[in-house]
């Protein structure tokens, strides 16, 4: 769940020094660094799944003494890296540098004696740590990291002190984006969850997806898993005598029953066996099977699917564009944000836009600027090497995976200039005829009456936005019209640092979202028609370029 609906609340801010003798300094954030040094996508999420592995998940006092914490688990071995959090009580994340310090920890630990219940003997990685006796206060106390991110309110008053649009978006994606502890956290429960569906299947691996790994996720969002078996069908075929031996497997109807199958045992155990993991809900009829369930001590939500590669690639591919220029991540989180508090985006499923449907479209503006940004998916594809050649399920799903290989063209548009183009671009978009579609990285002649045609990025004959409904792609327009005119107003660009302007005058509930203005400030004074009027103005735009021409072209 989105933390606007579900919020924990912000702990107390600041870095945390290590004290530990066996501590390492807390290194760069681990994506940032791999990018820089040109790791692929899978080199990163590697690096991180084995990370999460070496690592376990400790409820402990939250007055804690952090020194002898340490020194108590480095008897296990060398502790690379650590942070506590608060969810509902204190947590700390525990990562060693070595797999086997968690099978001498696991060594030393018991399962508790339960009063008036009993226990599932389950030895997982989620720990508790129980202190003898009172804590005393006279030591630092550790320093809390947070999870969750800031309330619009206090989004907009930061945003109101920089000096310009863009850096207001700027400051926006470094407030919402994910950090490096939540990142890990993240990871590790994927890892706790690959735990239990190793007892049925030794191979696999849970790897999380979506916006958890594709640099667009903000705190709080949900964590969405694979459940990966590709490994099991990965073993080597000695050629030599002419036998060979077959596993005895059972059948199923379809590859949609098997995945059913699996996902329902497995949600089954996570309900039962798994601790930590509440509500769990088995949503096996969905277009794509998964098990939802929240995960308590670590606040997240969590969508397990399974036979859902494309998914992966797609992350893949957002990841990369993300990596090809900064402006992309600021206008995808601006867009975001924008359209969450608009009600454009819903944490609930409906006939709203997704924020998967949204970042497509931003990447779609940013290939159609002169010079574009960033290049076609074609372009991608074309760049690629014989080992990023990916086919699923029949469908061509490669694209290059070295960064370096990809050049791109000079373009030196500032960011407020991109947000505003956005919008106008938008507001005026030929919605009833045309399809957006990033391969091409052209408008194409819609196939279908549907409101909104995004098409899919690998599954070309699908549409990502099928789901919307011609009300909810009104008020997107509506709203994008708005925030173009918006732009424009004199008022809202000049700098105050006690009211919204700039992109914080775009949060400001509005009109089109059927919340009012009267927070706004200067437009309550003109009457409805003259801003009507104006804001048919905004939209001839440059060129006289509007919506009936765009859609007779
Ligand atoms: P959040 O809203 O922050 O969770 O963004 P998200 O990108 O994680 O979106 P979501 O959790 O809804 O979906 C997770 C991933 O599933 C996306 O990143 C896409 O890769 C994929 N996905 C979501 N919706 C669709 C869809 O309609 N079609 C296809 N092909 N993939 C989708
Ligand atoms: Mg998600």
């Amino acid at each position: 769940l989105d933390r606007f609906c579900f919020g924990l609340e912000p702990q107390t801010q600041g870095r945390f020094t290590s004290t530990a003798s066996a501590v390492k300094a807390q290194t760069e954030n681990t994506t940032a660094k791999a990018a820089k040094e040109s790791k692929t996508f899978q080199a990163i999420q590697e690096e991180r799944r084995e990370q999460a592995e070496r690592s376990v998940l400790i409820s402990c006092p939250s007055k804690i003494n952090e020194n002898k914490f340490l020194d108590y688990l480095s008897k296990h071995g060398t502790i690379n890296n650590h942070f506590f959090y608060n969810s509902y009580g204190a947590y700390a994340v525990v990562e060693f540098s070595s797999r086997e310090s968690i099978a001498s920890l696991k060594e030393s630990t018991n399962i508790p004696a339960v009063e008036h219940e009993a226990a599932v003997p389950f030895k997982s990685r989620l720990l508790s740590l129980k202190w003898p006796g009172s804590q005393s206060s006279n030591h630092p106390m550790p320093k809390f990291k947070v999870q969750s991110p800031p309330s619009i309110s206090e989004i907009s008053q930061l945003l109101s002190e920089k000096n310009s649009i863009d850096e207001q978006l700027q400051c926006l994606t470094e407030t919402l984006e994910l950090t490096e502890e939540n990142v890990s956290l993240r990871f590790l429960v994927c890892s706790l969850l690959r735990d239990i569906a190793g007892a049925y299947f030794p191979e696999c691996i849970i790897r999380p997806f979506g916006s958890t790994v594709n640099s667009f996720g903000k705190l709080g969002c949900d964590v969405d898993m694979i459940l990966d078996l590709d490994g099991i069908y990965a073993t080597s075929q000695k050629k030599g005598s002419g036998l060979s031996l077959e596993y005895q497997v059972k059948r199923g109807a379809s590859e949609r029953a098997v995945t059913q199958s699996i996902l329902s045992v497995i949600g089954k155990c996570v309900d039962q066996f798994g601790p930590g993991c509440v509500g769990v809900q088995n949503i096996l009829q969905a277009r794509c099977p998964l098990v939802r369930f929240s995960h308590q001590p670590s606040g997240f939500q969590c969508d397990l699917t399974a036979n859902n590669r494309v998914a992966m690639k797609s992350s893949e591919l957002l990841f990369l564009y993300g990596q090809l220029d900064p402006r992309v991540r600021h206008l995808v989180f601006s867009v975001r944000c924008w359209a969450r508090v608009h009600s454009i985006t819903s944490s609930i499923p409906g006939a709203w836009i997704t924020n998967f449907s949204l970042t497509v479209m931003v990447v779609f503006f940013l290939q159609q600027r002169g010079p574009p940004i960033l290049p076609t998916l074609d372009r991608l594809k074309e760049l690629a090497g014989p080992s990023d050649k990916c086919v699923i399920e029949g469908n061509d799903c490669t694209i290059v995976s070295d960064l370096s290989k990809i050049t791109l063209q000079q373009n030196t548009d500032t960011l407020e200039k991109l947000l505003q183009e956005f919008f106008e671009f938008y507001g005026n978009f030929p919605f009833n005829k045309a399809s957006i579609n990033i391969r091409k990285g052209k408008e194409q002649t819609k196939p279908e009456t549907t409101a909104l045609y995004i098409q899919n990025p690998f599954e070309t004959t699908l549409n990502i936005s099928k789901n919307v409904n011609a009300t909810q792609l009104e008020r997107f327009v509506a709203l994008c019209r708005e925030s173009a005119w918006l732009l424009q107003q004199k008022e809202n660009l000049n700098q105050s640092s006690d009211s919204p302007w700039g992109f914080a005058a775009l949060l400001v509930p509005s009109v089109s979202s059927g919340a009012g203005v009267k927070n706004r400030r200067k437009r309550k004074l003109e009457p409805a028609s003259s801003r009507i009027k104006n804001l048919l103005d905004s939209l001839k735009i440059k060129g006289g370029e509007t919506v009936a021409k765009k859609g007779s072209a």
